[in-house]
């Protein structure tokens, strides 16, 4: 087991900067050095990092859609651990509903609009639904499966998905995609281009999002333990990103999605106890307290950022910074040199966190997915059939 070194408190800010730029670059490059002290990229699951990049909108002509394909399809059962594919974006394609249903992307963006217009809380939610997905199993819609048909528990029902929102708007964009294009597109594409639509529609950036990914069988609760909880340190955090095929960058810039949002007292509460958390700022401590009432009202909502709660911003790292981020596992981002240094890079620049937000995302939402003959098309994305 590797272990991170923390790092001391006397960096100074632009010797940081640069630090970061030399990190972003390197891990940019997928390097297999090691990092400063951090040892990151030695990390066994590292080393199978794929240099999947936004690159733009490209079209690619292997892997044939496979439309209105039916709840008979093949795969998706117990083998979603499937070998990295050699193909771009694991095969998805940026097009692939642009013969089978060109008005997909529209649709969702509809929808999306109409239900994040009324309750803004949504956008947050759907993109964590789409994070959620992804962490388990790949993103193969499993999160949204009420039951696999098996006595398990579905992932849903796991502790680590608490919270969760945005199903319905994910049924309700499946809804209208069956009657304009039936059994054509799946619900993980959808979730992905929810998450798309909701981050833009709260000042976050548009990307071009690839497409094709097929709906999985399975939905088991036991699986969620590869999805990060919030008392994870950073090795456990690291370790877990790269089972999703994403690395440290990813990690850090994917995190800043905690600049929107809310949490549970129960998710922070440890935090609070007698004997607080020392990097949790002090008046925030107090704040918290009083309004999480520990223990006894766990179940009460405190926006992730105090400072600008629903605007994607990068607001989240001056937040780190400053000791006012809920989770320990936000702030364990400054206890490695590296990843340290990239969240003073994002602090200092939204447009750094943006840019590559949008690469990660494009990274994550291609994690293990399932593509070609392998799962199915839904009717409906809470039920396998
Ligand atoms: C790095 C590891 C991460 C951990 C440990 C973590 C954990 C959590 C926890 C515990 C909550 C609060 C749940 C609740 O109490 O209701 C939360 C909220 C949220 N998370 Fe994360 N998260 C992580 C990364 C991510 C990533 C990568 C994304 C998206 C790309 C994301 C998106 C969100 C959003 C948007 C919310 C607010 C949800 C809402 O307002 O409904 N998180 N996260």
């Amino acid at each position: 087991m590797w272990k991170f070194h923390r790092s001391g408190s006397g960096c100074y800010f632009s010797l940081s900067i640069l630090l970061s730029f030399i990190v972003i670059f390197f891990l940019s490059a997928q390097a297999t050095h090691h990092v400063h002290h951090g040892h990151i990229l030695s990390h066994p699951h590292y080393k199978h990092q794929h240099s999947t990049k936004s690159s733009g909108i490209a079209s690619h002509s292997h892997h044939k859609p496979t439309p209105k394909d039916g709840a008979g399809g093949k795969g998706g059962g117990s083998s979603h651990k499937s070998p990295r594919s050699p193909l771009p974006n694991n095969g998805l394609l940026f097009d692939f509903y642009s013969s089978t249903c060109p008005q997909a992307e529209s649709v969702v963006m509809t929808v999306v609009q109409g239900f994040v217009s009324n309750d803004i809380t949504l956008a947050p939610a759907l993109l964590r639904l789409h994070f959620h997905d992804c962490m388990t199993r790949g993103c193969d819609g499993s999160i949204l499966l009420s039951t696999d048909g098996s006595k398990t528990p579905p992932e849903k029902a796991a502790a680590v998905s608490f919270g969760l929102r945005g199903f319905d708007v994910i049924e309700a964009i499946k809804a209208e995609l069956e009657k304009e294009c039936p059994r054509t597109v799946s619900c993980a594409d959808i979730v992905a281009l929810a998450a798309r639509d909701a981050a833009t529609m709260i000042g976050g950036p548009f990307w071009p999002e690839p497409l094709g990914r097929r709906d999985g069988f399975v939905s088991r609760s036991k699986d969620t333990v590869s999805v990060p909880n919030p008392d994870d340190d950073l090795g456990t955090l690291v370790a877990k990103f790269a089972a999703a095929e994403l690395d440290v960058l990813d990690l850090v810039a994917l995190s800043g999605v905690h600049t929107v949002g809310r949490a549970h007292c129960v998710s922070f509460a440890d935090r609070l106890s007698h004997k607080p958390d020392p990097t949790l700022n002090r008046t925030v401590t107090s704040f918290l307290r009083r309004k999480c009432d520990i223990p006894r009202n766990s179940r009460v909502l405190v926006n992730n950022d105090f400072v600008t709660p629903f605007a994607f911003d990068n607001q989240y790292y001056l937040n780190i910074l400053s000791g006012q981020v809920l989770f320990s596992s936000d702030e364990e981002l400054l206890s490695n040199k590296a990843t340290r240094a990239l969240v003073e890079t994002f602090a200092g620049n939204v447009f750094a966190f943006t840019n590559q937000f949008s690469t990660s995302i494009i990274k994550m939402g291609n994690a293990n997915v399932l593509i070609g003959s392998k799962g199915n098309i839904r009717k409906t994305c809470s039920s396998v059939l």
